[in-house]
C-alpha cells in the first residue's frame, strides 16, 4: 500500500475529501512535498506558526529540554522551570490582573477549564457565547460555540447556555446577574475574521462589571502577534477576566492555557482541590518550545511585521471579485461572495504551489493567515497568484 493509501485506510479522517498532502519538510514561510513540490504556506497549520516553521531557536531550544527531561509528573505538582520561566516571560506581557498561568494541553481544554473557573468564582451557571463563533470541538466549547453544523449532531450540550451577537449592543441586556461568564473572540476568526467596534468592547466590559459575570477572551486565534498587536484585546484596550491561548502559545507543539488573576486561579486549589488536572498539561517540550518562539516573535519584531505585510496584502488584492480583505495584520478574509469561486481559487492556488485555506462559518470568502514572517516578496508571489486565478 502506498503512504496515501494506508492514510486513508487506518487514520481516521475528519472530511470526505482531505487535502492529502504528504508533506516531509516544512522549513520558514514554505512546506514542500515528497515530490519537492514547495507550497507558499498562506495558512501557518491554522494560526499556529507564527514565527514560521522549525525556527533554529525554537528547535534548538526543544533539543536542549529533550536531553533534560520530557514528561515527569501530571500538571501543578512539581516545579518544572521550562513552566514557571515560560509563564514569568507571559505575564510580563500581559496586564497586571492576568498573572496567573494554567497550562494545558489545547485551545478547546483551555475553554472547558475557564468555563469552570468562572462557575467557582461566580455561583453561577449561565455561560454566553457569541453568534458565528468557534471555541472548540468538545462538549462545554461546542455548547459556546455558534455554528448549527457542528452541534446539532451533538444535542443535547450543556444546560443555561446562549449566544448573543456579537457587536451587537442591544443583546448586552441578554448578559445579567445570572450570567457566569461571557466568552467572546475579540476578532472572530471562524466566522470570517469579523472585527468588533471599540465602543461595543467597551460596553460589553461595563456590562460585565455591572452584572459580575466574567469576560472571557479566547484568543486562541488571534494571540501571539497574528492580529498586529501580541493579543487582539491590545486593539480595544479591554482587559478581559480570563485570557484563553492555545495554536501560537506553542511555538508548533500542542499547548492551550488559561490567564486569570492568582486570586482566582487559586480559587482550584480548595473546595474541592483539584478543580481542573491534566496530565500532559504544560509538557517541558511545549514550554521551552512557546517560549523559544514568543522571544523570537519579540526580537524579529514580527508583530509590526505582521502590520506591514496585512497593509501589503490589502493593498495588493484588488480586483473586481474580491468584495473586501477583512481582518487586522495576518488574520485576513477575502470575501468573493461566492462559495463556488472560492473553491476554485484555494485549489487553484495549490496547485500553483500556493496554500490558502477555508473559513467554518463563512464559505463565501478564503483566509490568508500566513506566518508572521512572511516577506514582501512572498506576499507579492501570494497576491500574484490568487490574481491570476480570479482572471
Ligand atoms: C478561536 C478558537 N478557539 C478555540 C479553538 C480550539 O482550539 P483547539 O483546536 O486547540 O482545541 C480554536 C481552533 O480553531 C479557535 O480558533
Amino acid at each position: 500500500m502506498s503512504l496515501n493509501e494506508v492514510f486513508l485506510a487506518h487514520l481516521a479522517q475528519t472530511s470526505p475529501h482531505p487535502l492529502a498532502l504528504d508533506i516531509v519538510k516544512a522549513e520558514g514561510c514554505y512546506l514542500f512535498d515528497r515530490n519537492g513540490k514547495r507550497y507558499l504556506d498562506l495558512v501557518a497549520g491554522l494560526a499556529v506558526n507564527n514565527v514560521g516553521h522549525r525556527h533554529p531557536k525554537v528547535i534548538s531550544a526543544i533539543k536542549d529540554q529533550c536531553d533534560r527531561y520530557l514528561h515527569v509528573i501530571p500538571y501543578g505538582e512539581f516545579v518544572q522551570e521550562p513552566q514557571v520561566r515560560f509563564a514569568e516571560k507571559l505575564t510580563s506581557r500581559l496586564p497586571s490582573s492576568l498573572n496567573s498561568v494554567y497550562f494545558v494541553n489545547s485551545g478547546t481544554e483551555a475553554i472547558e477549564a475557564s468555563l469552570k473557573l468562572a462557575k467557582r468564582a461566580t455561583g453561577r451557571t449561565e455561560l454566553i457565547g457569541c453568534r458565528r463563533s468557534y471555541h472548540g470541538s468538545t462538549h462545554g466549547s461546542l455548547s459556546l460555540t455558534d455554528n448549527p453544523n457542528k452541534r446539532y449532531r451533538n444535542l443535547p450540550l450543556l444546560p443555561d447556555t446562549g449566544h448573543i451577537t456579537f457587536n451587537s449592543p442591544d443583546d448586552l441586556a441578554l448578559i445579567t446577574e445570572r450570567t457566569a461568564a461571557v466568552v467572546v473572540e475579540p476578532i472572530q476568526g471562524d466566522a470570517g475574521v469579523r472585527i468588533p467596534d471599540k465602543s461595543w468592547m467597551l460596553a460589553l466590559r461595563e456590562r460585565c462589571d455591572e452584572t459580575g459575570a466574567l469576560l472571557v477572551f479566547d484568543e486562541v486565534q488571534t494571540g501571539f502577534g497574528r492580529t498586529g498587536k501580541l493579543f487582539a484585546f491590545e486593539h480595544s484596550g479591554v482587559v478581559p477576566d480570563i485570557l484563553v491561548l492555545g495554536k501560537a502559545l506553542g511555538g508548533g507543539l500542542p499547548m492551550g492555557a488559561f490567564i486569570s488573576s492568582r486570586e482566582r486561579t487559586l480559587l482550584l486549589t480548595h473546595d474541592p482541590a483539584l478543580g481542573h488536572i491534566t496530565t500532559f498539561g504544560g509538557h517541558p517540550l511545549s514550554c521551552v518550545a512557546g517560549l523559544g518562539a514568543l522571544e523570537v516573535l519579540l526580537e524579529e519584531q514580527l508583530v509590526e511585521n505582521a502590520v506591514r505585510m496585512g497593509a501589503l496584502f490589502k493593498e495588493l488584492l484588488v480586483h473586481p471579485k474580491i468584495k473586501e480583505v477583512r481582518g487586522e495584520g495576518l488574520m485576513l478574509a477575502v470575501e468573493l461572495g461566492d462559495a463556488d469561486l472560492v473553491q476554485r481559487v484555494v485549489m487553484g492556488c495549490l496547485d500553483k504551489g500556493v496554500l490558502g485555506f477555508w473559513f467554518l462559518s463563512c464559505p463565501t470568502a478564503f483566509r490568508i493567515a500566513p506566518p508572521l514572517c512572511i516577506t514582501k516578496k512572498q506576499v507579492e508571489q501570494a497576491c500574484g497568484a490568487i490574481l491570476r486565478e480570479l482572471a
